[in-house]
């Protein structure tokens, strides 16, 4: 029944508090997203949790080559535009969070903070960025094992109370965050989770997303009462 709710009731957490999180509640919740199954058990994944001085520094290098127009640089192949049925969910998410901030459709200069936001990963007081073997670069199944641990990471720190939103903003400049944290070169950046205690406050941290019913993502088969 606790799993139930902790996945029905998290959300991602855009807006933090200023209060701190302590290293030892931090590797609580590592341990448990650490469980997560792998490929033949592999477990090819790496994190690396930033606070203070040095999350601030990737915040500043991320954000100035962002608005200076140098063009992201991911270690993983970036998709390109989402179109279609993909597009219409980016939007209707986009479109429920800026209501709940009260941000107009027209207005430019609020839309911009908010991609700045995103691109200072909510100015959570946590970073944890996530990693996996670069010998594994081409092998997709270790993409998969390493967002599987992703989402026990963040369902875990949701059981602790904390709030977490997987980012792919914050870590737009690779290269940044890879000098920044000391990243060795025999692991890829795949993403990061900005992460810290909930701003009650922060209206789109209220924001519930949706989801396409079970009929529209499933099939059942050689079931008796199928159809
Ligand atoms: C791989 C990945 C990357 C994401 N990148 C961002 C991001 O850059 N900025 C952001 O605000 N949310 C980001 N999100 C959060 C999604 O927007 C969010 O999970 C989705 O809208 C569903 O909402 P929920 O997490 O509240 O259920 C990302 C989520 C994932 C899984």
């Amino acid at each position: 029944m606790q799993l139930e709710q902790a996945i029905n009731d998290r959300r991602s957490i855009r807006g933090f508090t200023d209060q701190p999180v302590p290293k030892e509640l931090l590797e609580e919740v590592i341990a448990l997203a650490n469980r997560a199954p792998s490929s033949m058990n592999t477990q090819p994944w790496h994190l690396h949790v930033l606070t203070g001085a040095p999350l601030e520094r990737v915040r500043k290098g991320n954000t100035e080559r962002m608005l200076g127009g140098v063009t992201p640089t991911r270690d993983i192949e970036d998709y390109a535009e989402y179109e279609g049925e993909h597009r219409k969910r980016q939007i209707e998410i986009a479109v429920q969070l800026f209501e709940a901030m009260g941000i107009e459709r027209h207005d430019a200069e609020r839309r911009q903070d908010w991609v700045m936001r995103g691109f200072r990963q909510f100015d959570a007081p946590v970073s944890i960025v996530v990693c996996f073997d670069r010998s594994l670069l081409n092998n997709t199944i270790a993409h998969f094992d390493t967002g599987a641990m992703t989402y026990g990471l963040v369902l875990a720190a949701w059981d602790k109370g904390l709030g977490a939103v997987i980012n792919g903003q914050g870590i737009m400049q690779s290269p940044v965050v890879r000098e920044v944290a000391g990243i060795p070169d025999d692991q890829v950046i795949l993403t990061c989770v900005a992460l810290g205690w909930p701003d009650p406050d922060f209206v789109a941290n209220s924001v519930v997303s949706r989801r396409r019913p079970i009929s529209n993502v499933t099939r059942f088969l050689g079931f008796e009462n199928e159809g």
